[in-house]
């Protein structure tokens, strides 16, 4: 039994072991190409250093990334993501980029670049920083040596306390050893943990979604009606994302955001010209098994949409408000009165509409008219 336990554990800490070495290798491998042949390390790396703003003497002005973030916010960020605008810069030249810094054009450009401080003659190497993002993303953090030699250490500390709780018998106190085993293997398995997602992960961060919609800008300050955009949500299952075109009856003219310029909308003018639609990525999803009409909500039942979705016109990010589970949709059906008096679709409830001239019933539940039954939700 015991021995069996030593085995379960050696194992373990060769697998945990190769796994951290794996991610090591893998890690440097990945960070020692992180750079193209297109330009050389030394331009990428001065080029670094303005668009970072870690020059020797401070200046007072933002640097890019200040603005170009590479990670995400946790609230809308309107500049474009240093690997939008490296992507597509790409294929052009340092004189356009130069262009953008030096002279900018636009209401939201010319003020955000008015005080760049990247000398004329140096606007290349940022361009070589710029071009080096967009085809490696951001260097991964190297795992260190150290904490290989800390790796080795618990497992060497692991191994002296299963020794002890097995053969020796030094320590008194049986606890002890059981206890730092436990911990020991906590930790390790952390750090195995981190290594392999480590292993996984790209640090350059895109926005969530293609372009960025807000629903408060549109549904919130310009008062745009849910339905002008969603409008099959009274007649159909789907509420229906709109179209680009549906989004160039306006965009036609408007061509710039007070919050993020032309560069938004200006990928959105590009999709319907190359009648490319936009990759939405949807954020509800009830599984298949699950059937939900908006129709019988929105049209039959008359509820607002904020009922299920929340405040959607305070979001500049849309979340979803609810979970979506079956409990939420029995429970509002127990609690949700229909309006019988003066809605054609319930006219076949004659039994209803009796009780409730006699007074026998004073309100139907949309339970009541069977929303509750396993076949109304479940094919
Ligand atoms: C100008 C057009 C427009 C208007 C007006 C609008 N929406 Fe949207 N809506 C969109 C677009 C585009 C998306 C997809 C992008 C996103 O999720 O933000 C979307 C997504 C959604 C989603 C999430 C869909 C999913 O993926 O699960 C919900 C819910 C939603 N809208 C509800 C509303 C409500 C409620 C209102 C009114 C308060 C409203 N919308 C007004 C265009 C609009
Ligand atoms: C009774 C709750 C409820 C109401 C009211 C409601 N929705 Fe939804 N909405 C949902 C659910 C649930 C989903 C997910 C559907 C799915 O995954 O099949 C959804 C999905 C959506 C989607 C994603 C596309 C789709 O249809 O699957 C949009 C857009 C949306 N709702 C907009 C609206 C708008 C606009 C209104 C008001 C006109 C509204 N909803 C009213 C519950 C509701
Ligand atoms: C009914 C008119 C209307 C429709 C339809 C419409 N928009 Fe807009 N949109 C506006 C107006 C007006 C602004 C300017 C808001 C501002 O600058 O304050 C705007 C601004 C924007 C912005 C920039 C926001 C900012 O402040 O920087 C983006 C991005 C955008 N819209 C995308 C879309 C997309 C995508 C669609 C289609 C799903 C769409 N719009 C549909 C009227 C519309
Ligand atoms: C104060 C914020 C801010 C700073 C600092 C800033 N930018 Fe920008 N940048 C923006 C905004 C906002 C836009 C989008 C404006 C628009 O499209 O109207 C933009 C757009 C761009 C674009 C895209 C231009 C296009 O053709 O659409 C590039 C490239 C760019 N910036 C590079 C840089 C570089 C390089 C630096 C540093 C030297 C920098 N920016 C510093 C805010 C900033
Ligand atoms: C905010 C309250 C509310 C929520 C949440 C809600 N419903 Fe409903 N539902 C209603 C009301 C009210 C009716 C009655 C409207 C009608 O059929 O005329 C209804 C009716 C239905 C019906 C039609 C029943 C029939 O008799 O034909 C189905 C199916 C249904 N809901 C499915 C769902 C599913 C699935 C969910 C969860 C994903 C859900 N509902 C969430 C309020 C809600
Ligand atoms: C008003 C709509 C509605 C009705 C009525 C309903 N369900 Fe569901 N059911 C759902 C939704 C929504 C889910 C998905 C929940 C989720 O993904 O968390 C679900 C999920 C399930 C699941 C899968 C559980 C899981 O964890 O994935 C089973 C089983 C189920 N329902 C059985 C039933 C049975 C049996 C009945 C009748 C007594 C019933 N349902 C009635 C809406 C409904």
């Amino acid at each position: 039994m015991s021995h069996q336990l030593f085995k379960v554990q050696s194992l373990l800490n060769l697998s945990f072991l190769a796994l951290f070495l794996f991610s090591c290798i893998a890690g440097t491998a990945k960070s020692s190409d992180s750079h193209s042949g297109k330009h050389s390390r030394s331009d990428v790396k001065q080029g670094e250093r303005y668009y970072k703003g870690l020059l020797p003497k401070a200046s007072p002005n933002p640097s890019c990334v200040s603005c170009h973030y590479y990670k995400p916010a946790d609230t809308i960020n309107w500049n474009p993501a240093s690997i939008e605008i490296a992507e597509l810069y790409l294929n052009k030249s340092s004189e356009d980029l130069e262009e953008v810094l030096l002279s900018p054009f636009g209401k939201v450009m010319s003020v955000a670049h008015a005080n760049i401080d990247v000398p004329q003659d140096q606007i290349q190497y940022v361009k070589a920083y710029m071009d080096n993002l967009a085809e490696n993303g951001l260097p991964k953090d190297k795992p260190s040596f150290l904490k290989l030699l800390l790796f080795l250490l618990i497992g060497g500390v692991m191994t002296w306390a299963l020794l002890d709780l097995i053969f020796f018998h030094k320590v008194k106190f049986k606890a002890i050893p059981i206890l730092i085993i436990l911990l020991a293997l906590g930790y390790q398995l952390n750090m195995a943990y981190e290594a392999a997602v480590k292993l996984g992960r790209s640090d350059t961060y895109q926005p969530d979604q293609p372009i960025k919609f807000s629903h408060k800008v549109h549904a919130g300050d310009n008062k745009i009606d849910c339905m002008y955009c969603h409008h099959t949500a009274d007649e159909s299952k789907s509420a229906n994302i709109p179209s680009t075109s549906l989004c160039m009856n306006c965009h036609i003219v408007v061509r710039e955001g007070a919050r993020s310029g032309k560069f938004e909308i200006k990928k959105l003018v590009e999709a319907y010209e190359e009648g490319r639609s936009i990759e939405w990525v949807r954020i509800h999803q009830l599984p298949d098994h699950v059937f939900f009409a908006h129709a019988q909500h929105v049209g039959a039942g008359k509820l607002d949409c904020a009922q299920c979705h929340g405040a959607v016109e305070e979001m500049h990010i849309l979340k979803q408000e609810n979970d979506l589970s079956m409990g939420w949709c029995l429970n509002c059906h127990r609690e949700t009165k229909v309006d019988f008096e003066d809605n054609e679709y319930y006219q076949m409830f004659d039994e209803f509409h009796k009780e409730l001239s006699e007074g026998t019933r004073d309100s139907i539940m949309a339970s009541d008219i069977g929303a509750n039954e396993c076949s109304k939700c479940h094919y």
